[in-house]
């Protein structure tokens, strides 16, 4: 009998027609995000879930799916997985790096140079009639070329990030787990220092790190006391990493002078105090949205679930432990 694989958000066609010629499909065309008691009945029988970083995939889910032997994740972060809970069970998670680098780091500078030059707020200014002509002083920013950039989270998006800083002839400071061979260092001219160095020294300061206990709040009021007053922040790494209560006190308080936010702390709820600031680029969770990127990514997490269907090895395993456990 076909295997029976969820698709629990809208995808593209050429991504489900991929699916149909492995396996028999439901899909979610509504694209609404399925409650965890919508999604339990759903995959009951399923032997494969694509799914998003809008889904929680755990203990109570797995016990009401028996048949399931992979989750796919669109996504390259996996926060909303619980991965002991899968291995346990002999699930296996996938996910989908390498395809959204680039996409992801395009944006991050998209946020830096928004945020430092005000582009946001200028556009308000003027769709609101506000201007009535060019000024000396109207609308100063920070300069990006030739500043300082710090990458908290030195992996393939971090380095994507720091290798266009070349452009703006920018030097890098990185905090990072575990530090980069010698030649990558000199190639993004890039230098490993303590976090509490870089923030003191960033003009950006960029994070890049996945969401886990460990980072949870890995930004907050101390670490924002610690930067520049005409530092900016931005975060593309997920909500939670920065403490967005703090985040918001230090944008009114001007400690910081700006910042560019893509995730939130319980998105797609967020703290409507950003809403009264102008010091704040925001974006609704959109770092890897391209059409190629987007694709791509829910192209490979297809692939990961049919390799499992098929009986192979996935290319993006999350917990190996689960292969033929
Ligand atoms: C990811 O891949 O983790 C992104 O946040 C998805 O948009």
């Amino acid at each position: 009998m076909a295997h029976k694989v969820v698709v629990t958000r809208e995808v593209f066609d050429d991504v489900l027609e991929r699916l149909r010629a492995g396996a028999t499909v439901v899909d979610n065309p509504s694209d609404r995000p399925l409650a965890p008691d919508e999604l339990a009945v759903l995959a009951a029988d399923a032997d494969a879930l694509v799914c998003a970083l809008t889904d929680r995939i755990d203990e109570s889910l797995l016990a009401r799916c028996p048949k399931l032997k992979v989750v796919a994740n669109i996504a390259v972060g996996y926060n909303n997985i619980d991965l002991a809970a899968c291995t346990a069970r002999g699930v296996m998670a996938t996910n989908t790096p390498g395809v959204l680098d680039e996409t992801t780091a395009d944006f991050a500078w998209a946020l830096m140079l928004g945020a430092a030059r005000r582009v946001t707020e200028a556009e308000r200014y003027l769709r609101e009639g506000r201007w009535t002509g060019w000024q000396l002083k109207q609308l100063l920013g920070v300069d990006v070329h030739h500043a300082t950039l710090g990458i908290i989270g030195m992996g393939r998006i971090g380095q994507a990030i720091a290798r266009r800083a070349q452009g703006f002839s920018m030097p890098v400071l990185y905090c990072n787990r575990s530090r980069l061979d010698a030649a990558t260092e000199r190639g993004l001219n890039a230098r490993w220092v303590a976090r509490d160095e870089l923030l003191a020294a960033a003009d950006f300061v960029v994070l890049m790190v996945p969401y886990s206990p460990a980072t949870h709040h890995l930004i907050g009021a101390a670490e924002l006391a610690r930067m520049k007053p005409t530092a900016v922040l931005v975060n593309t790494a997920r909500g939670g990493v920065v403490d967005d209560r703090a985040l918001i006190e230090a944008l009114r308080q001007r400690t910081i002078a700006a910042a560019g936010i893509d995730v939130f702390e319980g998105e797609p709820a967020f703290d409507r105090g950003f809403l009264a600031l102008d010091n704040v680029v925001l974006a609704p969770h959109i770092a890897s949205s391209s059409t190629a990127t987007r694709r791509g990514m829910a192209m490979l997490a297809a692939r990961n679930a049919l390799c499992v269907l098929s009986g192979e090895r996935p290319p993006n395993l999350l917990n190996p432990d689960a292969w033929k456990s």
